[in-house]
């Protein structure tokens, strides 16, 4: 595998990085990659502003404020119901990359984003928070779609040789949205009592950029070419993409793949996991995944201001402040990371990061059960490597 891998990239070693190409990888995370970051950290820094709402609109309703355990369970379901709409869009976004392909897959799936925001954007104004938990379920499932398809599309559009990091593009696109939506979403910007549903609202913005950008991208060559069998529209797609250098071997490399996708049949969900040589890759994906989603981060970018608050007890701006903080971090590790993941190694960088996380969770968890005043722990524990 390795020394197959080498030889590509000595033979691919002209295809370098076009500004035609950093132009597909921007337009196709904009509207996916960075608006899921931007999802995931919004709910971060304006949770009291909305937890107030919910208690107005209680009020405005029935006459009496909302119990704090309302408050509590309603804000959990706004959060969360994310993810699960995540789910749903995730299990599907195979058939939508596969059946519309992974240019107008992505396209149309801002028709989602532009529900959610309208969703979000007049919450306030209609006294209604089942509008955000809606609109949240609805952004989930724009953002599990835009997950399955944009890697693909990254990875495909990229020459071998910068495969890899275009792998942590998208990685490095979610977090640059966090820090973004973090950095808006401050009590002094859009963060504030009558600004907040403009600033959940802030993804419309990444999806009318997609959609003027990323039309004028090519669709992926390696979908043209091995599913919609189109050699001719494949070559156009790699001449607009490679910008004059030589693609020959590309060419090829999908010709004997799409040769062989023929002569193997198509395996359905069941399928990957009856298949006996699966079993072992199969297994190495779901650790893999496990391994990054169970890491903690998540319960960080979501909740890191509250707990700064609640349980180190910052003030509302420095807490904020700090958990901008952690995303800088999150952010920097991830670049490092992109420029040297065709470098040092996948499994090295990898384990590297597990044993930060063993740490980091170690000392969270400590200060927690032991209340320790200790600010700086907490902060530094937070700081979380992916
Ligand atoms: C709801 O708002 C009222 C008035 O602003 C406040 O006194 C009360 O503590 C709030 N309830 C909760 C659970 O935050």
């Amino acid at each position: 595998m390795d020394t197959d891998e080498e030889t590509y990239i000595l033979e691919s070693d002209k295809q370098r990085l076009n500004s035609r190409l950093v132009f597909a990888f921007f337009s196709c995370v904009i509207g996916s990659s960075f608006v899921f970051g931007v999802h995931t950290g919004v709910v971060n820094l304006p949770q009291t502003k909305i937890e107030q709402f919910l208690n107005e609109t209680e009020l405005h309703r029935t006459g009496h404020h909302m119990t704090q355990s309302k408050i509590t369970l309603l804000w959990a379901l706004i959060v969360s119901i994310w993810a699960i709409g995540g789910m749903i869009g995730g299990v599907n976004a195979g058939y939508f990359a596969d059946k519309l392909g992974r240019k107008k897959g992505l396209l149309l799936n801002n028709i989602l984003t532009f529900l959610a925001v309208i969703l979000f954007g007049f919450s306030k104004l209609a006294l209604s928070y089942e509008m955000l938990i809606v609109g949240r379920f609805i952004a989930g499932i724009q953002c599990g779609i835009s997950t399955g398809i944009a890697p693909l599309y990254l990875s495909e559009v990229a020459p071998l040789k910068l495969r890899g990091a275009a792998g942590t593009l998208n990685q490095l696109a979610i977090v640059f949205g966090v820090l973004i939506s973090q950095i808006i979403g401050m009590d002094f910007i859009l963060g504030t009592d009558k600004l907040w549903p403009i600033l959940l609202s802030f993804p419309v913005i990444a999806a009318i950029l997609q959609l003027l950008t990323f039309s004028l991208c090519p669709e992926s060559p390696k979908y043209l070419y091995i599913n919609k069998n189109d050699r001719y529209a494949a070559i156009r797609a790699l001449q607009w993409l490679r910008s004059g250098d030589s693609f020959e071997e590309e060419l090829q490399d999908m010709q004997i793949q799409g040769e062989s996708c023929e002569n193997t049949e198509k395996m359905s969900i069941c399928g990957i996991f009856t298949t006996k040589w699966l079993r072992r890759p199969i297994f190495i994906s779901i650790i893999m995944q496990l391994s990054q989603q169970l890491s903690g981060i998540n319960a960080v970018i979501y909740y890191s201001t509250q707990i700064f608050r609640k349980t180190a007890h910052l003030t509302q701006t420095a807490s904020q402040f700090a958990s901008i903080g952690v995303s800088v971090v999150n952010f920097i590790i991830t670049a490092i990371s992109a420029s040297l993941v065709d470098k040092a190694g996948r499994r090295y960088l990898h384990l590297l990061g597990l044993g930060g996380m063993f740490c980091a969770a170690c000392a969270l968890t400590t200060s927690f059960l032991w209340e320790v005043n200790d600010k700086y722990i907490l902060i530094l524990s937070t700081v979380n490597i992916e």
